[in-house]
Order: C-alpha cells, then structure tokens, then sequence
C-alpha cells in the first residue's frame, strides 16, 4: 500500500511537471477535430516508381494523386473499415487519376488512404463518407490541374537539371500560395535530388492556403513515406522523364 502511494505521488509528480507543450503535441495527433488543414498531395510516378526499386507495370506520365491528408491526425476510426463497393462508381477515375502506381488496378492505396487519412477527414460533413471523401479528392485534383500549370510554365520532365526556385516560383504564380515540395534527397553518387511530392493546402472550405508548418518535427516525419523530405532550396533537382525507368 505504502509503495503504491509512493508511486502515484511520484507519477503525479512527472506529469505536472512536464512541459506542456509535449503532451499537447501528442494529444493533437489523436485528436480527430483537431485538423485545421487538408493536404492534397500529388506525386510523380517516376520518382515512385525509382523510389519503391521495384518494376513498375506501365505507370502514368503524368502527377497523379496520392491522397487527401488532415495535417494533424490520423487513424481516427478503426471501426469503419474501407468498403470498395462505395466507390466503384468513381472507380475509372480513381484508376485514372488517384491509381495505385505500384500495384496498379489495385485498391490498396485506397483502402490505406481512408483507413490513415479518411477517417479524419469525415470529421467534416462534406466529407463523412467514402464517396464523399474519394469524389472531393478527385474535384480538388481536377480542379488544381497541377499537370498543365506545370506545363504551361516551362516545368516538363527533363534529363536537364532544375533550380527550385523556379519550380517554386512557377507554382506560387499560377496559385498564389505556398506549397510543399518534397524530393528524394540525392542517393549516393548523384549530385541532385528528384522531385516527388507536390502538396497544397486547402482550409475547411477548401480554398487554398499556404501550406506552413506550424509542428514541424513529429507529425512531419510521420507523413513522410520512404524518404521523401521537403526539398533543398540549393541543390540542384531531378524532375525525370518516364524514359528514365
Ligand atoms: C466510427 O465509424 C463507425 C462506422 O461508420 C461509426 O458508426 C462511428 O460513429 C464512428 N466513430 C467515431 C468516433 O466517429
Ligand atoms: C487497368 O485496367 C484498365 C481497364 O480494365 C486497363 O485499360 C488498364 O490498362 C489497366 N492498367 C494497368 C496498368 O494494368
């Protein structure tokens, strides 16, 4: 009994005197309301593609969509289990648009997406199902149309270097906002990092905003997949031709 005492003082103890910031910074990652922001996340399927090592079967040449991410929570609902027959009506586009690169005409990217991302998502009415939360996916893909932005400002896929500002630049122009950029940093004898990630940020009315980063280190690196980090400024960077592979 007196030990029991002893150490429920001492815990007491621990926790009011940790600092504060630490418990709330974990707090929030389970907190399904507590996202403020969706990150619409596009990637290139080359750079996947060379990042995963393995042969990729006829990827698309063109950014796909790799998910629709709430930038402060996830796994919200384990009860609510991903259910194709939902979103088979949307599924063409799906393939076309927000495909599974590596295991293409599959739904495992999907059935990850809803089950990581979703279930926090549908916090927002406009977003509380799976038809919902796939078709606002695919109207912001569509309606950002980073494909011809890029093309139209000269950003096509190259076996020449590019500078990232100018790749920045071109996005802040045409949107009128900051976005993500995130590379594969350069691997081993390679002088350069590979574009990979493209990500705006939409507000709970979904108009766009700047993606800034208010809590940086965990929840970042808990988003980051296989490597990708934020782009260097200063090196110079891949954007490869589907020829590469
Ligand atoms: C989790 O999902 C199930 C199935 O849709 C739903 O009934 C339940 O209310 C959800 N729980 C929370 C906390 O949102
Ligand atoms: C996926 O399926 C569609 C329709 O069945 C087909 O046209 C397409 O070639 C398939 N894609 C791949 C990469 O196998």
């Amino acid at each position: 009994m007196e030990v029991f005492f002893h150490n429920s003082l001492a815990l007491m103890f621990t926790l009011l005197t940790l600092p504060c910031y630490s418990m709330y910074d974990s707090d929030l990652s389970r907190k399904p309301h507590a996202w403020t922001k969706l990150i619409l996340t596009h990637h290139w399927p080359v750079t996947v593609c060379e990042m995963d090592g393995i042969k990729c079967d006829n990827p698309p040449n063109y950014w796909t969509l790799h998910g629709v991410w709430p930038d402060k929570s996830q796994m919200c609902n384990n009860s609510w289990p991903f259910d194709y027959s939902e979103i088979q009506d949307i599924a063409v586009e799906m393939n076309k648009l927000w495909p599974d690169v590596i295991h293409p005409n599959r739904t495992q990217l999907w059935k990850h997406e809803w089950q990581k991302h979703g279930t926090c998502a549908a916090t927002l009415e406009s977003l509380n199902s799976q038809h919902k939360y796939f078709s606002k996916g695919l109207e912001l893909y569509k309606q950002v149309d980073l494909n011809s932005a890029l093309q139209k400002s000269g950003i096509v896929p190259s076996t020449k270097y590019y500078q990232m500002k100018d790749i920045t630049c071109a996005i802040r122009n045409i949107y009128g906002v900051v976005p993500k950029i995130q590379c594969l940093p350069p691997q081993q004898v390679e002088d350069a990092q590979t574009l990979g990630q493209i990500e705006f940020c939409f507000d709970k009315a979904f108009q766009r905003t700047d993606c800034t980063h208010e809590f940086p280190s965990s929840f970042e690196e808990l988003q980051s997949r296989n490597g990708l980090t934020v782009c260097d400024q200063n090196l110079n960077t891949r954007y490869p031709p589907l020829e590469t592979l």
